[in-house]
């Protein structure tokens, strides 16, 4: 079997306490600090660093973290070491209003998302500050071109701004946790606030966009085809607000073999088999499946059921299921018949229902939350100007 790139933090990493000035302490997690060092003394190298709260993963949040090592591929650099870095729950409550998912749930994600390289969670809302830069060895701290303001006062990057130490990426249109937060509240029953004016409404999806999601996070690295893979891995579904339970799911079934292949159903097929369509659109659901270290390609509009004619067209050995109660469903009846049906056990407990039922639980917090949240965001789309995407 062919080894997979060892690209993203798929790998394991020591945890070191920061503390940087009085107000901000920090976990990094990173490799041996020598290697870090390594990489300081290599001209070829650069290190960068990106935050956000990263609630509800999603495409906009991908494409910065994609968007800041390819700026850094093309201006040059052989090697870029992307540390991520996350906002505490209590720092966010803090700021926007409490996080749908928690800190572990959130960390899953941004760990196996393949353009991320070492992280740096527990951060409170405060300047992300040279000093904090120079602690976690970074020469450079990006954000888009959303530019926050922390409670306390103060931009949020002044400090780097200031001393050349930022790197700006565009904003992803049409997208975040505050418009995904809309949708849910919207499916969940009614919203009280929308955001106003003709605003994009899903990010929007090119075919180079798509294909810079497809292409591998390193771009010396050449794209695996699928003829290439000794056992190729079948995951059907449709990974609605992709979370810490798919991570797993995707992760147990890439372990399987050497290229992981993920069915993507169509929007109109998920509204007529369930009943509902789903939060995220088919072309969101495929940049953030596509996001992951482990998923090596994605089909759009998967049939329902897999059927022989796609286990032979894609020279699939193995079908995963996630382990549920009971017989595995007709879908997987044909691949059951072939022998080749993998049911896989799933621990993390989080499902997209379980997210809606946050939400629906929390509606009167969240409408309020998005209230305060949703207008500052519609005056900075309307007031924004063309910012080329890296
Ligand atoms: N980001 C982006 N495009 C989006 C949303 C976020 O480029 N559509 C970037 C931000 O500029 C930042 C990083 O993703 O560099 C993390 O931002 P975060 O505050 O977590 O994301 P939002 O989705 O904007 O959150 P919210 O709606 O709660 O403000």
């Amino acid at each position: 079997m062919t080894e997979r790139p060892p690209e993203g933090i798929a790998r394991r990493l020591e945890q070191e306490w920061v503390q940087v000035g009085d107000e901000l302490r920090l976990l990094w997690h990173r490799p041996p600090l020598q290697q870090v060092e390594e990489q300081l003394r290599d001209p070829g190298t650069v290190r960068i660093f990106v935050n956000g709260c990263f609630d509800l993963m999603h495409v906009g949040h991908y494409n910065a973290l994609r968007q800041a090592k390819s700026v850094f591929y093309q201006k040059g650099f052989q090697r870029v070491v992307l540390v991520a870095g996350l906002h505490s729950d209590a720092a966010i409550a803090g700021q926007k209003g409490p996080p749908l998912l928690t800190e572990e749930e959130r960390i899953a994600v941004l760990r196996a998302t393949k353009w991320v390289d070492e992280l740096a969670t527990a951060l409170p809302y405060v300047s992300m500050s040279v000093k904090m830069a120079d602690a976690l060895r970074v020469h450079w701290v990006c954000h888009g071109d959303d530019l926050p303001i922390c409670k306390a006062g103060g931009g949020m990057y002044s400090d780097v701004i200031e001393h050349n130490r930022f790197q700006l990426v565009k904003r992803t249109e049409g997208i975040s946790t505050t418009q995904i937060l809309e949708r849910l509240l919207r499916y969940c029953g009614g919203s009280k606030c929308v955001a106003g004016g003709p605003l994009l409404e899903t990010a929007l999806a090119t075919m180079h966009r798509l294909s810079q999601f497809a292409a591998p996070a390193d771009p010396c690295r050449a794209a695996r085809p699928i003829s290439a893979a000794s056992r190729v891995v079948y995951v059907g579904g449709t990974f609605d607000l992709l979370h810490a339970g798919h991570v797993e799911l995707l992760e147990r079934a890439a372990s399987l073999g050497d290229y992981l292949l993920v069915g993507l159903h169509s929007d109109e097929a998920v509204r007529h088999h369930k009943g509902a369509t789903p939060v995220l659109t088919l072309l969101e659901r495929a940049m953030a499946a596509l996001s992951l270290h482990c998923v090596d390609d994605v089909v759009l509009g998967a049939p329902w059921e897999v059927t022989r004619d796609l286990i032979t067209t894609m020279n699939i050995s193995q079908v995963v299921a996630a382990k549920k109660e009971g017989e595995p469903g007709p879908r997987f009846a044909v691949a059951r018949s072939m022998g080749v049906l993998a049911e896989v056990e799933v621990t993390a407990g989080l499902t997209t229902q379980a997210i809606i039922g946050r939400c629906a639980e929390r509606r009167e917090q969240l409408a309020e939350r998005n209230g305060a949240l949703a207008p500052k965001e519609a005056s900075y789309t309307q007031g924004k100007r063309y910012v080329p995407e890296a």
